[in-house]
């Protein structure tokens, strides 16, 4: 009986398990000594043939009990592995707890959302739903259909980004008022929020704003209601002692048209710099809605009226936050935007 082979694996596991071995080397040892196929010790029980038969039944039995033994001896070896593995990670993973923590920054809302949010509340309460138009309008309702054909004048008050002949990126929010009164029938209270795009660019312009549009239309509806409507908005905005002042202007879509002021919600109306002394501080366009602009969207302007008023959001952010450069709100410097906390 070939028991020196046995002998001569027993000796070479003995051996290789002196050394520390990790979960995967011992992964390897089990394979190299175990595998059905290839394994050294399954490699014996395929010499039983070559055994006289008399002799098979001890020769097996050793070969069993060789396995039981590297069997053992591998499960001890892999406890040991994993133990040590794991030691390991503790150590490696360990915390101090001690150790300060790590500051968390939060951001908050840019100015001009704060701005925009506390609109849209403000005219929820109000009853107004809001609607979002898209940047880029066609000429027809960015102009044509508020009353203002292409040879009109009052072009030249918006300096357009021309996409085409038809196509353009919206000046105003007023495109709104028409896609609004071509869907619905009166009575409509909607709020428009958006940026609109002019080329003009100064220390309080910049390309690109955000407008807030205003439109009311139902029977009986009268600049009255427009300004009731927007005396509780300042107060709200402002504090309650805000007053308004409309002063006569001129819209293409809104006849008559007025510019609304504001009582300087910084000296009262005594006069200071951010008023430049007036007491007063131009906030809004607004107006009724001309006939026309009804007409064109098919509401009878005998039996409906209308106000409509656009507000340029950034302009009472400034206000409120008293920034006096527009470009401040939009270069997202986080030192200017952290002391704007809201
Ligand atoms: N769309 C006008 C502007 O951008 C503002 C406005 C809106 C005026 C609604 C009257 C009515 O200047």
């Amino acid at each position: 009986m070939d028991k020196s082979r046995l002998e001569e694996i027993r000796s070479r596991f003995q051996e290789e398990m002196q050394t520390e071995l990790d979960s995967q080397a011992v992964y390897e040892l089990r394979k190299r000594y175990l595998d059905r196929k290839a394994g050294l010790v399954s490699g014996l029980m395929k010499g039983m043939r070559d055994i006289p038969a008399a002799e098979r039944a001890e020769y097996g039995e050793s070969i069993n009990r060789l396995k039981d033994w590297v069997v053992d001896h591998l499960g001890e070896l892999e406890k040991k592995a994993k133990e040590r593995e794991l030691q390991k990670r503790y150590e490696q993973e360990k915390i101090d707890v001690t150790l300060p923590g790590k500051k968390i920054v939060r951001g908050n809302l840019h100015p001009t959302t704060l701005v925009r949010n506390e609109m849209i509340r403000v005219f929820s309460g109000m009853g107004f739903e809001v609607y979002e138009g898209t940047e880029i309008e066609t000429d027809f309702y960015n102009f044509t259909a508020l009353n203002t054909p292409k040879d009109h004048p009052a072009r030249d008050m918006q300096d357009t980004f021309y996409l085409s002949d038809e196509f353009l990126l919206r000046t105003q929010t007023s495109s709104g008022q028409i896609h609004v009164m071509e869907k619905r029938k009166p009575p409509i209270k909607i709020l428009s929020p958006g940026k609109v795009f002019r080329s003009d660019d100064d220390a309080t312009h910049s390309p690109m704003f955000t407008q807030m549009e205003g439109l009311v239309v139902d029977r009986g509806i009268t600049l009255c209601d427009l300004q009731g409507m927007l005396d509780q908005f300042v107060q709200k905005l402002f504090g309650a002692e805000t007053k308004t002042r409309l002063r006569p202007s001129y819209f293409p879509f809104t006849e008559p048209s007025v510019e609304v002021d504001v009582s300087c919600f910084s000296c009262g109306g005594t006069g200071c710099k951010l008023c430049k002394g007036t007491g007063w501080i131009e906030i809004l366009g607004a107006g009724v809605v001309n006939r026309k602009v009804l007409e064109n969207c098919g509401i009878c302007s005998d039996e409906y009226s209308g106000f409509a008023f656009g507000i340029g959001i950034e302009r009472v952010a400034m206000l409120k936050y008293g920034i006096n450069n527009i470009k401040l709100l939009f270069e997202s410097d986080l030192r200017v935007l952290k002391q704007l906390r809201g």
